[in-house]
């Protein structure tokens, strides 16, 4: 099991995909789980800082979620929301809502259920080297300089880059100030820094790691 982690644009998707498929494994989107249970709520109209009402939301829904690395898929209550949880509104709520302790732990049990009946799988995240699998065959903290990960995310979305620099920025100290912070990096994660290397370059030292 490859735990990866790391933050906005440090190419933590596309890597882990691209490896999971070039090991045969599966791959689990955990950030996704984030995203649609966000989804969820603001289709409800429930407003993100409202704790007791996101729980109540993330304990509500079917949450579902494909790991075959090649079509990975998230559906919330058999409705495929994998375009919409990547819209602004989403992106916009879904820190406040990963905040909530309940909706980590439910997640985190969903994670850590998938994880256990996978053969071999690749998973991608902020806390899954030091919370969902400490015991991780190996792993990985993605990295790249804010203007590198602000230029991708940017690229991807059609986005305007500013906007995507200040919406990094903001989630980047979010996540990474929230009490009881879950989403350090583990001290034993092989860190890469990705902003002058090439998505081929990166799979292909990791697959060195877990070969050697
Ligand atoms: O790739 P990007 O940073 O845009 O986001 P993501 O991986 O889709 O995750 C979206 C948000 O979910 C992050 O900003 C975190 O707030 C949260 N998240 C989390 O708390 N724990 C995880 N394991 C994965 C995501």
């Amino acid at each position: 099991m490859v735990a990866v982690d790391g933050p906005s644009g440090s190419g933590k998707s596309t890597v882990s995909r691209r490896l999971a498929a070039a090991l045969g494994a599966q791959y689990l989107d955990t950030g996704a789980m984030y995203r649609a249970v966000t989804w969820a709520a603001l289709a409800s109209s429930i407003d993100p800082q409202d704790a007791e009402a996101i729980a109540k939301v993330a304990g509500e829904i079917d949450l579902e979620v494909g790991t075959d690395p090649d079509a990975p898929y998230t559906r919330v209550d058999g409705t495929p929301v994998d375009r919409a949880i990547r819209g602004p509104e989403v992106t916009g709520a879904v820190s406040a809502v990963a905040a909530v302790p309940w909706v980590r732990q439910l997640l985190v049990a969903q994670q850590r259920k998938i994880i256990g009946a996978a053969a071999r799988i690749v998973v991608e995240g902020r806390d899954i080297g030091t919370v969902v699998a400490p015991d991780a065959d190996l792993k990985v903290y993605l990295t790249a300089s804010a203007a590198a990960r602000a230029r991708r995310r940017s690229e991807e979305y059609a986005a305007d880059l500013s906007a995507t620099a200040a919406d990094l920025d903001r989630r980047d100290r979010f996540d990474s100030t929230r009490s009881a912070d879950p989403l350090q990096r583990a001290t034993d994660a092989v860190v890469l820094d990705t902003t002058e290397l090439g998505i081929d370059e990166v799979v292909a030292r990791l697959r060195a790691m877990l070969d050697g």
